[in-house]
């Protein structure tokens, strides 16, 4: 899909439908005042018979009046003026795309809030490329076709540009994601990755099944030993910052599938576990957004993976492992494995002495408990570090949430016969005690752990998104990466 900036106002656009927004109350946005005023105050009235209320995502097609060049108008519901943010401008835009995008559309012109087009126009642009992408990979015929070309108004070519970058990036972690697992496996993810890091010039290493058993990451080879799959370790670097300054590490789960293991889900549990390598996903999808951005920082972006089975060499509950830093883990659910995948996974990024780190990991159904399908998780042992990426969150429009790490919770992790243990006693605070195995690994590097359970993935669609992979924290972690420096 081709994006171009609009020079014309509503009126000349040449396109197959324009979408104006309207904020919540009513109160009309300049293009929607003047398709408002070419038809005579229809808008206006749609408003008194409260037809059209502004409420976010509410969406109303109207044929254009005489003067208006497109032959259809979109009305969207911006919510209220006052809490318009990139959050908002991205998913109202892929909203408005979205419906649009259930038809074939040549050329789309978007206007929707023009005093803010200039400030969010990146956002506008990724939420309509996202909106546009249906996740029916393997339908025979698609729902959502993309325009050949989006017309964005009130915007230059720089920030357009960034927005398609980053659009594309939501795009590409939400397709790894919603792969069948047959397609996407350890091995055919690091293929991926490899295929995408030559495209931008970004230096790969992928670690086999060889190479991880001589680099001793015997806590994450125990999850891979149930599957037929070998596992993989891919390791991205990107070198925009100064030369030799430590890089911002990003660690991301990448179980393939989680069947469970032995601890065996029930088939409710386990029908979207194709999900659950969405961490990686996100680390990979941003590491190459960030290198085709240019952004001025160095970074690394580390996913491990492997694929959660049953098989007959599975791992066993009370097996006991060495996980790579030496510290030994007693194995009391196989269905506590991302834990164990990134044990090893943060301590070769600490090897290769990061500045600060942040996983990323569908960790824990816990975390969607307390938090819901729409926030995140963070945690953290350094609040500097958790306050800059939650400001960028918030900046970026991604709902997120700290978490407490109370030192009481270890307690829950002690093992009988090792040095910890893959659950807590029971399930009460899953979320923050696999935050706290996690924190076990980092030797006290600046670290936060994102646990993104609910928002990578959503059982069923929303008025912005379709179901499926979300592409959750590409947009904030970019953010952050352009903000800290190093
Ligand atoms: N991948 C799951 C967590 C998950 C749940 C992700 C729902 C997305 C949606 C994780 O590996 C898991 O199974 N966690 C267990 C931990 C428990 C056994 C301590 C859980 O949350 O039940
Ligand atoms: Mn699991
Ligand atoms: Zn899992």
């Amino acid at each position: 899909m081709e994006v171009v900036s609009v020079p014309d106002s509503v009126r000349e656009a040449v396109c197959d439908a324009a979408v104006v927004g309207v904020w919540n109350g009513g109160s009309l946005t300049p293009s929607a005042k003047i398709v408002d005023e070419a038809s005579g105050g229809l808008i206006q009235k749609l408003v008194e018979r409260k037809e059209v209320a502004g409420k976010l995502y509410e969406l109303t097609t109207l044929h254009a009046p005489p003067g208006i060049t497109a032959p259809l108008v979109i009305v969207v519901g911006l919510g209220d003026r006052s809490k318009f943010d990139a959050g908002v401008a991205y998913r109202t835009a892929a909203a408005a795309a979205r419906q649009l995008a259930g038809k074939t559309r040549t050329k789309v012109a978007l206007f929707l809030a023009e005093d803010a087009a200039a400030v969010y126009a990146a956002d506008i642009v990724a939420g309509a490329m996202v909106g546009c992408q249906g996740a029916d990979l393997y339908r025979t015929e698609k729902k959502r076709n993309p325009f050949e070309r989006l017309l964005i108004a009130g915007t230059d070519a720089q920030a357009i540009e960034r927005g398609r970058i980053i659009g594309e990036a939501v795009n590409f972690a939400r397709r790894l994601v919603d792969e069948p697992p047959q397609s996407i496996y350890p091995e055919s993810f690091a293929a991926e990755a490899e295929r995408a890091a030559k495209n931008v010039g970004l230096s790969c290493e992928v670690w086999d099944q060889d190479r991880l058993e001589r680099e001793r990451c015997g806590s994450l080879l125990a999850v891979a030993k149930g599957s037929s799959r070998p596992p993989r370790l891919v390791i991205l670097e990107y070198r925009g910052g100064k030369a030799g300054a430590p890089p911002i590490a990003l660690v991301g789960k990448g179980v393939t599938f989680d069947s469970g293991g032995l601890s065996l889900k029930p088939t409710d549990s386990m029908v979207t576990m194709k999900c659950d390598m969405a961490g990686a996903a996100t680390v990979t999808a941003t590491i190459l957004a960030a290198a085709r951005l240019k952004l001025p920082v160095n970074i690394m972006a580390l996913a491990g993976l492997v694929e959660n089975m049953t098989g007959a060499a599975a791992m066993k509950l009370g097996d006991v492992l060495i996980a790579r830093s030496g510290k030994t883990i007693e194995v009391l659910n196989t269905d506590a494995e991302g834990r164990l995948v990134l044990a090893d996974v943060l301590n070769v990024a600490l090897e290769r002495k990061p500045a600060k780190i942040v996983d990323f990991a569908t960790l824990t159904g816990a975390c969607v408990v307390a938090l819901g399908t729409d926030v995140v998780g963070a945690f953290t042992n350094d609040q500097a570090w958790c306050d800059a990426v939650v400001t960028a969150a918030d900046k970026a429009g991604e709902p997120i949430w700290q978490m407490p790490m109370f030192p009481e919770y270890s307690e829950h992790i002690k093992s009988e016969i090792a040095d910890i243990k893959n659950t807590g006693d029971g399930r009460w605070g899953g979320a923050i005690t696999a935050a706290k195995f996690l924190e076990e690994f980092v030797e006290g590097k600046p670290w936060v752990h994102l646990d993104i359970a609910g928002p990578a993935y959503f059982d069923k669609p929303k008025p912005w998104a379709d179901a499926g992979g979300t592409g959750c924290m590409v947009r904030s972690i970019l953010e952050l990466l352009s903000t800290v420096g190093n």
